[in-house]
């Protein structure tokens, strides 16, 4: 019989079980209890930063670095245009307004001089997302910061793991965010965490998302807080998750060289590119079909044999409330999303599936996609 083949689904096992039935066994279920702490020292000793918060949501931890950085009204955010749409809204939630610059056609990463060229008066900060778990140019962004005294949030949500000059994504803005969400590379269920070595502005966050109550006096709120916390028992399932990500990532790289060796004779397939200094963490392996094929049409058919894909997002500056913002300014965003999929990435795969998914992609492409190169990358 066939294995089933899945697109992102959570890989949870024996440990995770162990762990969630320990935490209901203790009864500290919710926002309170043990696992919460060391789940946040377990992630900032991991990637090397001083401090981890542990929040609600990835889109939850972006909203708390922009309040924390005191981002809001008359402010620009440069954010990438192709991204998921939680990179954008945190920005409106301040009050501030996101600029948008166009992404690299090989990295499909926000591109520093498109960074540079959107910066004005009244920008205040940059939020880089490493796009599929592919870290941005972080040296030439964190130069161009620093020139222009910028604060740097980088979107880390789907880059647990990766590496940019031998150092974790997420460790060299500001702030950085990640998300724990069902189809990241590690889950909590739901759920994000602020990361950093500013350790003052990170327990204030800790402070904030708690109601911001202060803890020596009972029920007493000094400032406007909000309710951002992780459970004990998303923690305590991020905790065994913990344990088993280098299993995860050894599985996603070795899916994405599947992937490009078995790919590579095809005409006009073309994979995003890691910068030189950079080790992504393929949370998604995705590819552009640089020739004429129809995507949906692909997708239905690869459906239709029990290959499940996904369309790259589509670029933020198309959906109504940013649709005032310029469009074709954006052609390397259109053309990632328009010619682009991203393929069965989840760690709950085989090789086996994987190379399953190489071979039907390649008969369908051999029998249909003969149509002529609209674009070489
Ligand atoms: C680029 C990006 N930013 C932000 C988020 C928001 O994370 P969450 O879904 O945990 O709120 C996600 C996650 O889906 C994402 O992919």
């Amino acid at each position: 019989m066939c294995k089933e083949i899945y697109l992102d689904a959570p890989n949870i096992g024996r440990l995770e079980k162990d762990y969630l039935s320990e935490t209901i066994d203790s009864g500290f279920v919710s926002t309170f209890g043990p696992y919460i702490s060391k789940f946040e020292e377990e992630m900032a000793k991991y990637m090397g930063a001083k401090k981890a918060v542990s929040t609600q949501s990835g889109t939850a931890a972006l909203h708390v670095a922009l309040y924390e950085l005191g981002i809001g009204k008359g402010d620009e955010v440069i954010v990438p245009a192709l991204t998921f749409i939680a990179t954008v809204n945190p920005v409106i939630y301040v009050g501030a307004k996101p600029v948008f610059a166009d992404v690299d056609i090989k990295t499909w990463n926000i591109s520093p001089s498109e960074i540079e060229k959107r910066i004005t008066k009244k920008t205040k900060a940059v939020i880089p997302v490493h796009f599929y778990g592919n870290p941005c140019d972080m040296n030439e962004i964190m130069d161009i910061a620093k020139r222009h005294n910028l604060y740097v949030i980088e979107d880390a949500t789907e880059s647990l793991g990766a590496k940019y000059d031998e150092r974790y994504a997420g460790t060299f803005g500001d702030l950085s965010c990640f998300s724990f969400n069902g189809n990241k590379t590690i889950t909590t269920g739901g759920g994000g965490m602020v990361a950093g070595n500013d350790e003052k502005k990170l327990e204030h966050i800790k402070f904030l998302i708690n109601q911001a109550r202060n803890e020596s006096k009972e029920y007493y709120h000094p400032e406007i807080g909000f309710n951002y916390r992780m459970t004990n028992l998303e923690a305590s399932l991020g905790l065994a998750q913990m344990e088993r990500i280098d299993e995860f990532l050894i599985k996603k790289r070795r899916f994405h060289d599947i992937y490009k060796e078995e790919l590579k004779d095809i005409e006009n397939v073309y994979f995003q590119e890691e910068y030189e200094e950079a080790q992504s963490s393929w949370w998604l392996s995705c590819v552009i079909f640089g020739n004429s094929i129809d995507i949906p049409l692909l997708q239905k058919e690869l459906k239709n044999n029990g290959i499940p894909t996904r369309r790259i997002f589509m670029p933020v500056i198309e959906f109504p409330p940013y649709e005032n913002y310029k469009k074709r300014d954006y052609k390397n965003s259109y053309y990632i999303y328009e010619r682009g999929l991203c393929l069965p990435s989840s760690t709950l795969n085989s090789e086996e599936g994987i190379y399953k998914v190489c071979k039907m992609l390649k008969n369908i492409l051999l029998k249909r996609g003969e149509g002529k190169c609209v674009r070489s990358i």
